[in-house]
């Protein structure tokens, strides 16, 4: 049988290349670190979502509260949040009471260009983003942090993160957006004006000692990663954008967004919403995702600057198929034999996990977990699905993304208003 002999390729070790093996060390989830804790053993743990949400102070995602997304939207949830994947948030019920009664909000989300390629991680915060956007049917802004990326690298030039806006923004306009809901914007391109008021705005309002706290600088950090939070946190203000929402800065300081990112961006809105508070603005609300673990395994997130750790959206069918037969951490037991006798684990398998992430169906993917669970399937089949899985994900996104030209991203980065209807069934306000 062809899957045997994948098999026996699969169950080879996964050699973790160039990743430098961490030292023994506590869980670090922030915008700059995501990595499990490290035990004496130098082994690295999977992330721990409940403690972060304790530390963090958010809350978790419950049945009651996809229940009433249920009814108030009238759509069934996204495969992320019906899995646990989009799993935790800050008021996304005050979003869904403003829904309800037909109240203005919007969504922002962002990406730091920090390679010319994005990876599948990256997607899962943008598909979600997207869909959420058809369900709610409001503006969205996309902010590009080319100016974070130039702060948080020591080698990168100001001209090389620019280049990899242009191409990240194609890719983000490939994910599906509707451009007449959506403003995507560079930093360095769109800074001025109303967005640079409410970027003071914040700024006067966190202290050096508020900024170390939270995002762990010290003495020797450069003064625009200290105040590169004000930024990021300054879109999440509609009065940033009077080109959509109006001039009416009264008005429009109280339209709140719903920002939907992975946890690590949680740190910035943290501290956005204290000032917001402060500063009697509306404060965002946060829908978190979880990440998408590196080839290599639980514990580590995709680094976009690491060609063995990501299946990239710009691989192709081959790549994606000697990555997963290569790096892809398995589950599986070391000999056919004992795989067939115990099972194979699907918690910390990857293959499972990105069929987890990406594969539609429910039952399809409960069967799956069954069969390799009991041993009946073995690794080079789990393998060879979440291959064909991939290839067809990224390949849906390539011929979209093909389409986009140079004048397409042009229309998503003008500023021009924006048309949306926001939920049909509420009284007009
Ligand atoms: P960046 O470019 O690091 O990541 C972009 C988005 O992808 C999420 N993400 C992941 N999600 C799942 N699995 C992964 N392996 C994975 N890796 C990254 C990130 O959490 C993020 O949502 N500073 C930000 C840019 C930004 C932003 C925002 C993000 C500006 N404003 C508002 C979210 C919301 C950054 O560098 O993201
Ligand atoms: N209620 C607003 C109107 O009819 C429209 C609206 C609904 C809206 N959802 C929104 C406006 C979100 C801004 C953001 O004019």
């Amino acid at each position: 049988m062809a899957a045997t002999s994948v098999n026996a390729e699969a169950l080879k070790e996964s050699p973790i290349p160039e990743v430098v093996q961490p030292q023994a060390s506590k869980q670090t989830i922030d915008p700059y670190n995501v990595q499990g804790e490290v035990g004496a053993d130098g082994v690295v743990k999977a992330i721990d979502y409940k403690k972060l949400v304790e530390e963090f102070g958010t809350k978790l995602i419950d049945e009651e509260l996809l229940a009433r997304f249920e009814r108030v939207t009238g759509k069934k949830p996204h495969r992320f949040l019906r899995r646990g994947i989009v799993f935790s948030h800050r008021e996304f019920e005050v979003i869904l009471d403003r829904y309800e009664k037909g109240e203005p909000f919007f969504l922002y989300t962002g990406r730091g260009p920090s390679s010319d390629a994005i990876h599948i991680g990256h997607t899962v915060p943008f598909t979600f983003t997207k869909w959420l956007q058809d369900v709610f049917d409001v503006p969205l802004v996309i902010m590009l942090t080319d100016d974070e990326k130039y702060l948080f690298s020591e080698k990168r030039t100001i001209e090389e993160v620019m280049g990899y806006c242009n191409s990240n923004v194609k890719d983000i306009i490939a994910v599906g957006f509707d451009p007449a809901k959506t403003f995507i914007f560079s930093d360095f391109e769109f800074m001025g004006g109303a967005f640079y008021k409410n970027c003071v705005r914040i700024s006067k309002h966190i202290t050096l000692n508020q900024a170390r706290a939270i995002f762990g600088f010290n003495e020797s950090s450069n003064i625009g990663r200290i105040h590169f939070g004000a930024i990021q946190g300054a879109s999440s203000f509609a009065n940033s954008f009077p080109f959509i929402f109006g001039d009416d800065e009264k008005k429009t300081c109280a339209i709140p967004a719903l920002i939907p990112c992975a946890i690590d961006q949680d740190p910035y809105f943290r501290m956005t919403r204290d000032v917001a508070s402060r500063i009697k603005f509306a404060k965002p609300s946060m829908i978190h995702a979880k990440f998408l673990d590196a080839l290599q395994g639980p514990g580590t997130k995709m680094s976009a600057s690491i060609d063995e750790s990501a299946i990239f959206m710009k691989d192709t069918p081959s790549q994606i198929k000697n990555k997963i037969n290569k790096y892809a951490f398995s589950g599986g037991k070391v000999s056919q034999e004992e795989h067939r006798a115990q099972g194979g684990r699907t918690d910390v398998d990857v293959s499972f996990q990105y069929l987890r992430f990406f594969l539609e169906d429910d039952d399809e993917l409960e069967r799956i977990r069954q069969e390799y669970e009991s041993g009946k399937m073995l690794t080079g089949e789990l393998k060879a699905i979440c291959i064909k899985e991939l290839q067809q994900y990224v390949g849906e996104f390539q011929e979209l993304r093909h389409k986009v030209d140079d004048e397409t991203v042009k229309l998503f980065m003008s500023e021009r208003p924006l048309k949306w209807v926001g939920n049909p069934h509420a009284p007009r306000v």
